[in-house]
């Protein structure tokens, strides 16, 4: 089965990819070679998760094609000075073993780097035919703004935290408004999503799980999700979202879940951007 696609500013992105955080060494390649072989056509991995080796291995043992594959690196807030920039993505090449990657990212904002040097580095490294796309990840609603009017060449995604627990809006509308993609990382709130009461409720009148009900949430919110696993059963299991509805009434549900403290991810040395 093929997911469907999410087109942004000429990139077209498969509404579903596996997320490598945390994922290292032989279970890495193992996950991505069997998320592969049953279907997955897009990896999300990131100079940090100190496992891109892994990644580009298990492309190759998959047998699918480069091409049909849509590969994502992330550069580290450290690395955001352009020379730095530069280094580090040609790094990532090397690791992964491509000559490209689809989407490259800025992982998270520095105010220590001016956005418009990162940026310039970025828009060289796509010119340069490193990288297919690029875009931003981490970026609140005025940062942005603030990117879009820098940079040269069209972003196409803003990869943020995105589950039931969180309202988006904001930053959502702000990241559709210049034409780009929402990519929802976390997308299962670390696994809390799966024991969620409402979702299980809404997940019985359609044969789901709490899982899959909040992956299928963000698709009908339009994101593109990237949950992770490292077992087999469960990479089937986060695909299988493409076959139901959810409807108004279950929709406007999932919303009420979200809350203030409602991130797992920890924010707490990042800068108040907002
Ligand atoms: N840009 C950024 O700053 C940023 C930050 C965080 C994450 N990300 C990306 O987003 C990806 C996903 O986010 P995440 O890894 O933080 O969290 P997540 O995908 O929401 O949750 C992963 C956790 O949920 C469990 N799980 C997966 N599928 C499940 C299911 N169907 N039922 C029950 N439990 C399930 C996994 O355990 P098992 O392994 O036991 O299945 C794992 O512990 C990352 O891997 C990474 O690629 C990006």
């Amino acid at each position: 089965m093929s997911a469907p696609v999410i087109e942004a500013n000429g990139a077209r992105i498969p509404a579903i990819g596996l997320g490598t955080w945390d994922l290292r060494g032989r279970t890495c390649a193992r996950v991505v070679e069997q998320a592969l072989r049953l279907g997955y056509r897009h990896i999300d991995t990131a100079e940090m998760y100190n496992n891109e080796r892994e990644v580009g291995e298990a492309l190759r043992a998959s047998g699918v094609r480069r091409d049909e594959v849509f590969i994502t690196t992330k550069i580290w807030q450290d690395h955001l000075a352009p020379g730095e920039f530069e280094r580090a993505t040609k790094e990532c090449l090397v690791r992964l073993r491509l000559s490209d990657v689809d989407l490259l990212l800025i992982h998270w904002p520095n105010p220590r780097i001016p956005l418009a040097e990162t940026l310039g580095a970025m828009c060289r490294m796509k010119q340069a035919g490193f990288a297919r796309h690029i875009g931003v990840s981490n970026f609140t609603a005025p940062l942005v703004d603030q990117a879009v009017a820098l940079a040269t060449e069209p972003l196409v995604v803003n990869q943020i935290e995105w589950h039931p627990y969180l309202d988006q809006s904001k930053v959502v509308a702000a990241t559709r408004r210049h034409g780009l993609a929402v990519t929802a990382y976390s997308p299962i709130a670390r696994g809390r999503a799966a024991d969620d009461k409402t979702l299980r409720l809404i997940g019985l009148h359609h044969r789901k799980t709490a899982g899959q009900i909040s992956l299928r949430f963000l698709v009908q919110e339009g994101a593109i999700v990237i949950p992770r696993t490292s077992k087999r059963e469960r990479l089937e299991e986060n695909m299988a979202i493409f076959d139901f509805t959810l409807d108004d009434a279950e929709m406007d549900e999932i919303r009420k879940l979200a809350h203030p403290a409602g991130r797992v991810v920890d924010w707490s040395g990042s800068p108040n951007w907002d």
